[in-house]
């Protein structure tokens, strides 16, 4: 997010005036035309990928503000987005803004003007992603959710990612997702980002910690979640001690909302040390003996840690195929219930091998829909008008 590389634009929609714009734009140096698309609505890969940091909408509306095309935008990005509208539309402008537009431009105008509002837009988007000066959009320290299971491959990484991008878009919640899988995480990976620095980078650093130091170390991702990769070499994963990490987690409860934590399939310090600070324990399991067998396992060691039963949650992930077992037989083995199921489907490991998370690629998938109840259910949005309690509410999912 340096402010010497040009800004990625994206243009949508059409309105008088629209290919002018795209001309004056496609040679300006301050900014990088990513893509077009006339239709939002079909935009939607294509808009996520190209990583946009600000988008143009144009519309030949006057009179009212495009929101079933403002809300297909915002299903794939958190980019702030300017509505540009022919001369005549200057009565849209409250509308748009409480519609959550950033601006709205009128044309014509000069390639030089429109520039200016994409950097203001991309200065004030940036300066809220990176939460400066650090503190949590509430008082209310950051809540710490945690998503473990004994078996590798069980989806931990993909849920932690899809989890931490509906708390960030959906619910506008300072999202931190902290990769402590810390010999192979690929939570950035799964991301589509190249991060500069890692926890790695952090443990070793002398400077004390704090929120504006943790900034530094940070990755934002076009949703809005801040990323804390794992080291990227195996080896550097013994260097993030406990105390390190006691640290991070005070530090990053002060200056997030909500913290999604990634684990390797087994106890170790660090994830013993996170136990400590979670308030909200995920377990993903799979419709496998095997695996059922480990969570059994799994539970045993949290009574011998004595972490509340009211904070352990089970998910389990890939249901939908008939494996000769079923919700009900795993809720009898585990004695507790399945609060949430995510079903099998394609575009799941399709969105992960594109680096785009579904929850961006395609609001509508039964993950993005399941880990949606999660995320109502684990952190209810502070609730202005007891809205969020009630969404917690009807979104659970107990036993069947
Ligand atoms: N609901 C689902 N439907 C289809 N594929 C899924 C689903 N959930 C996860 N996958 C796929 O399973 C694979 C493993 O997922 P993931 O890497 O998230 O597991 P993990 O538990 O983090 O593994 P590890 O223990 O190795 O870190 C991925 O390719 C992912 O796309
Ligand atoms: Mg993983």
């Amino acid at each position: 997010m340096s402010n010497s590389s040009p800004i990625k634009v994206f243009i949508t929609g059409a309105a008088n005036g629209l290919a002018e714009v795209r001309e004056g734009l496609a040679d300006h140096p301050e900014v990088e035309l990513v893509g077009t698309a006339a239709d939002p609505a079909k935009a939607g890969p294509k808009l996520a990928e190209s990583a946009a940091q600000v988008i143009l909408h144009g519309t030949s509306a006057t009179d009212h503000v495009p929101l079933a095309e403002i809300e297909a935008i915002r299903a794939v990005t958190a980019a702030p987005i300017i509505l540009v509208t022919s001369a005549s539309a200057n009565s849209i402008l409250g509308e748009a803004l409480s519609a959550g537009i950033f601006d709205v431009v009128l044309l014509p105008q000069l390639t030089d003007g429109i520039v200016f509002t994409v950097k203001k837009a991309h200065a004030l988007a940036a300066g809220r992603a990176s939460g400066a000066p650090g503190k949590a959009s509430s008082s209310v320290e950051g809540k710490v959710v945690t998503l473990f299971s004994p078996k590798g491959g069980s989806g931990k990484t993909t849920l932690a990612c899809n989890l931490a991008v509906i708390f960030a878009r959906r619910h506008q919640r300072r999202t931190l997702l902290l990769d402590l899988d810390l010999q192979f995480g690929d939570a950035a990976i799964m991301l589509g980002i190249e991060p500069d620095k890692t926890i790695y980078d952090l443990v070793m650093a002398r400077r004390e910690l704090d929120s504006d130091a943790l900034a530094g170390y940070v990755t934002a991702h076009q949703s809005g979640v801040h990323v804390m990769p794992a080291p990227l070499r195996p080896e550097d994963a013994e260097l993030v001690t406990e105390e390190r990490l006691g640290h991070l987690f005070a530090v990053a409860k002060e200056s997030y909302d909500v913290v999604v934590v990634d684990t390797p399939p087994f106890f170790h310090g660090p994830v013993l040390s996170t136990l400590d600070r979670t308030d909200q324990l995920v377990l993903v399991g799979t419709m496998d003996v095997p695996t059922i067998k480990n969570i059994k396992l799994t539970l045993q060691t949290l009574d011998l840690l004595h972490f509340p039963k009211e904070r352990r949650h089970l998910l389990l992930n890939r249901t939908g195929s008939k494996v000769g077992l079923n919700p009900k037989e795993i809720e009898r083995a585990l004695d507790m219930p399945v609060e949430f199921e995510v079903e099998s489907e394609r575009e799941v490991p399709v969105s992960v091998n594109r680096g785009v998370p579904v929850a961006l690629a395609n609001p509508r998938a039964s993950m993005v829909k399941a880990l949606g109840d999660m995320a109502d259910t684990l952190v209810p949005v502070p609730a202005k008008s007891g809205e969020g309690d009630k969404k917690a509410r009807r979104g659970r999912r107990i036993g069947r």
